[in-house]
């Protein structure tokens, strides 16, 4: 061993002696500025290699690179050690209090609108009902032509339609009923069918008008369907959604794909003398139906001599909006947690 060696021995053993004996990251730096710094002792040892004799060059540069490999080991190793120290006393200290409550987790919620639809899905399935879905961006024959409702019909007028552009006549849908046609052709009778979903209509918003909202259409298909059928269909609709049998009663309404067509009311079921909902009527307004007009049933392939059916257009926000007492048709989609956080 040359005085060299020695010499390296004892700066090492210094070194090391000094990186173990660091308490904090701040020691550590120091220890490791002044033994692997840019103006540290390695450096300068390494500095030296030129002015020694070319024959003693390779093993001081050899020496030199073995201890900054070993001094930065046990930097590392002592960098890893202070900081699970720290971890461990603030385990101990306050830094760490395993009584705190975990951070808030938002949940999540259905909307009002999903959540009465998934009622009604239920209450259909178990009388039967097929559950239905339609395309959105419908085709113009199916929203008015295969309903009865020629282009020139001025039942259009009252749909304020959004058209789409291109080749094909392509119209945001204005009500679910084209599923009702969409059904015939590919369901054989008898059947019965629900199809939830949005619908769009172009007009100026206000507290009971938006541009997209969501409807429920019935469809039933069988033999000799009557309008007591009909009634008796909505009877038991209302007594699922309301939880009690409720009365009704029929007027006269015009949809140029039932004959006859009805506008059908129910009693309020929030009072017995009239309140804000009924608008002290004690009536609600609450959905369209009728009788499959003939014309529609053979645009589904459908032969009316042999079969008939009722329709209905349940209004689901509006279902929504009595149940929750909802007095702004825009709060639905508006997106604001502050609404929606309430169900
Ligand atoms: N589709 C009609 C509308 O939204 C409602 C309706 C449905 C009427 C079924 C009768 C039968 O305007």
């Amino acid at each position: 061993m040359s005085t060299h060696d020695l010499n390296h021995e004892a700066l090492a053993a210094e070194a090391l002696a000094r990186i173990g004996a660091a308490n904090n990251a701040e020691a550590l730096h120091a220890a490791e500025r002044e033994f692997l710094g840019k103006s540290g002792v390695v450096a300068s040892l390494l500095a030296q290699i030129p002015s020694l004799p070319p024959a003693d060059r390779g093993a001081a540069g050899k020496a030199a690179n073995q201890i900054k490999g070993r001094l930065q080991a046990a930097i590392d190793e002592r960098a890893a050690w202070l900081e699970t120290q720290a971890i461990e006393s603030d385990r101990q200290g306050l830094g760490f209090d395993p009584t705190l409550p975990p951070p808030r987790i938002d949940m999540g919620g259905l909307h009002p609108i999903t959540q009465v639809t998934r009622e009604l899905e239920d209450l259909f399935a178990s009388m039967g009902y097929h559950i239905l879905d339609g395309p959105e961006v419908e085709r113009d024959y199916y929203n008015f032509e295969a309903l009865n409702i020629p282009a020139d019909h001025p039942a259009r007028d009252s749909q304020d339609t959004f058209y789409c552009k291109g080749d094909h006549p392509l119209v945001l849908r204005t009500h679910t009923s084209p599923v009702q046609v969409r059904a015939m052709e590919r369901l054989k009778p008898p059947f019965r069918a629900v199809a939830p979903g949005k619908v769009f209509r172009q007009e100026s918003t206000d507290a009971s008008h938006e541009h997209t909202f969501h409807q429920m259409e019935g469809l039933v298909v069988a033999k000799d369907v009557s309008v007591g059928h009909l009634i008796g269909a909505m009877k038991t609709l209302l007594a699922g959604i309301f939880g009690k049998q409720v009365e009704v009663r029929l007027r006269p309404g015009y949809f140029p794909f039932v004959e006859p067509g009805f506008e059908l009311d129910a009693r309020c079921p929030f009072c017995q003398t009239g309140c804000s909902v009924c608008k002290r009527s004690t009536w609600i307004e609450l959905l369209p139906c009728g009788l499959v007009h003939p014309a529609v049933l053979r645009a589904g392939g459908i032969d009316p001599e042999e079969w008939s059916g009722f329709a209905f257009g349940l209004g689901l926000s509006r279902l929504v909006m009595l149940r929750y007492g909802i007095d702004d048709v825009r709060h639905l989609l508006s997106g604001d947690l502050r609404f929606l956080e309430q169900f």
